[in-house]
């Protein structure tokens, strides 16, 4: 009987550690960019960084951005352009947990980058 109660514990202890890391959603993915130095035909190059602040890895993050364009090809392998929506690619398309991935654009303005999909995964 103790070694049940004892069991029961543990695994009440564990759900709740579960249920602490699975607290991560899109809204712990926020982007942020600053303007560079650098100009890429007479437009600025914009530095953007991701940020996953969240315990989880989070995989196929998908950000939409309003007519975003770019004079400056974005580097394929952190992510990809498809319309208004940007996939990212970096690191087989898993962003690790608390991380920043970062990608370069030029144009006149910056855009505002929004997260529409992706999918959480916690261990
Ligand atoms: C966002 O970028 C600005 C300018 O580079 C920087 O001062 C600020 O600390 C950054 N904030 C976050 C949360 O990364
Ligand atoms: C963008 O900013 C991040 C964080 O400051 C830096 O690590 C990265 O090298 C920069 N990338 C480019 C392309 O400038
Ligand atoms: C994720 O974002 C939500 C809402 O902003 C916040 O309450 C939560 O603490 C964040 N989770 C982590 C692990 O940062
Ligand atoms: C990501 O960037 C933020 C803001 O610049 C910084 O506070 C944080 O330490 C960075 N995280 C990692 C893992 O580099």
């Amino acid at each position: 009987m103790a070694a049940f109660i004892k069991f029961l514990c543990i695994f009440f202890f564990l759900s709740l550690v579960r249920e602490g890391n699975c607290q991560c959603s899109l809204s712990n993915v926020s982007v942020n960019q600053s303007k560079s130095e650098l100009v890429v035909q007479q437009k600025p190059v914009w530095n953007a960084t991701i940020n996953l602040d969240c315990p989880c890895t989070l995989t196929d993050l998908v950000l939409s951005s309003n007519g975003f364009q770019t004079v400056l090809p974005l580097d394929s392998t952190v992510i990809v352009q498809s319309g208004n929506q940007l996939q990212v690619t970096a690191n087989g398309g898993t962003i690790a947990p608390h991380s920043n991935t970062s990608f370069a654009y030029a144009w006149d303005t910056s855009f505002s980058f929004n997260p529409v999909s992706g999918q959480p995964n916690c261990s």
